[in-house]
């Protein structure tokens, strides 16, 4: 009772074990962002692209249910009732009818409030992990279903790939491009910033009269996506949270330019933010970008990644 989730395979199997799963993290290729709903969201137009930038959960059998976590952000975030994983983990206990007993463990890599849903990204990872210790027996569509109840980008990070999400980002549908990877430069900011904040942002900057073409602009991306050439789909990334995200932290527009300086095809703000990323032209030019990023000391860390990378899986 070892096997992984395969990517066609929406029966979950059972784990005697720990079930140990990875979930990568995501960038947003095009943000649209439409118009405040009456539910408190916004409608979106956006390509999600899974990144190589991993966060792991490890779920044990116990007797009640309990959270450890290592690595970024361990000491800031709260490991009570607040959090993501123990959240997911009681709302998939009470729709599968099971006792939310378990011992998890998170092990962070990625940053906490950083435009990269990593909140998200450990909310799938524990309804995948937990469904195969309880057997529970859902398949990725009914977890899908439960987790975009905790958070808009958890349905996409149980998919993966890349994806177009509409709604508030919850109804995913996975694009299909040729098989090219795509090389990444994360530059990760000191500090978060929080995402119904630069919603806010957007609102106040949008008073008046904005133009609604933002939500329906995905088409050049998509195209992009088809061919295998940096500097076509670099053209066409685009963010409408950015101006929001800047306007709450300038000194963004000075990664922003450091990315550039050091060669990067393009470079945007990754959804609410403040992580920004850069697209380069391959592996090694993604390195050389990051040394030179580094160089500058415009921000905390600097990391490369991959995408698209798979939704949460068991390893
Ligand atoms: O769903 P998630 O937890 O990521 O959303 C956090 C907050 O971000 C929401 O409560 C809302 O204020 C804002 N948001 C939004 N429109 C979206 C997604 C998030 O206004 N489509």
């Amino acid at each position: 009772m070892t096997e992984a989730w395969g990517p066609d395979d929406d029966k979950p199997r059972r784990f005697a074990g720990p079930v140990k799963v990875r979930v990568p993290s995501k960038i947003n290729l095009h943000l649209g962002v439409g118009p405040l709903r009456e539910d408190g969201y916004h409608e979106l137009n956006t390509v999600y692209h899974a990144i190589s930038l991993f966060d792991e959960l490890t779920a044990r059998r116990g007797d009640t249910l309990t959270l450890t976590m290592e690595g970024e952000g361990a000491g800031e975030l709260a490991l009570d009732d607040s959090n993501l994983i123990i959240r997911a983990a009681r709302a998939l206990a009470a729709r599968g009818r099971v006792p939310a007993h378990a011992r998890l463990h998170l092990r962070k890599s990625i940053p906490l409030a950083g435009g990269l849903a990593g909140g998200s990204a450990d909310a799938a990872a524990t309804l995948l992990a937990c469904d195969l210790l309880w057997g529970t027996g859902f398949s990725r569509e009914e977890l899908a279903e439960i987790g975009a109840e905790l958070g808009s980008d958890v349905p996409f990070l149980l998919h993966g790939g890349t994806a177009l999400g509409t709604g508030h980002g919850e109804s995913v549908s996975p694009i299909l491009a040729r098989p090219t990877t795509w090389h990444w430069v994360l530059a990760i900011a000191d500090g978060g910033l929080s995402t119904p904040e630069v919603y806010r942002e957007l609102d106040r900057l949008r008073e008046g009269p904005w133009p609604p073409a933002a939500l329906e602009n995905a088409d050049e991306l998509m195209t992009a996506l088809r061919q295998r050439k940096p500097e076509v789909l670099g053209a066409t990334l685009a963010n409408d949270l950015q101006p929001a995200a800047l306007s709450l932290r300038p000194a963004l527009a000075d990664v922003l330019k450091a990315g550039y300086d050091a060669g990067a095809v393009a470079g945007i703000v990754s959804g609410s933010g403040p992580t920004c990323v850069f697209l380069a032209a391959d592996g090694a030019h993604a390195e050389q970008v990051a040394a030179e990023l580094t160089e500058a000391g415009v921000c905390r860390s600097v990391v490369t990644a991959r995408g698209p990378m798979p939704g949460a899986r068991v390893t």
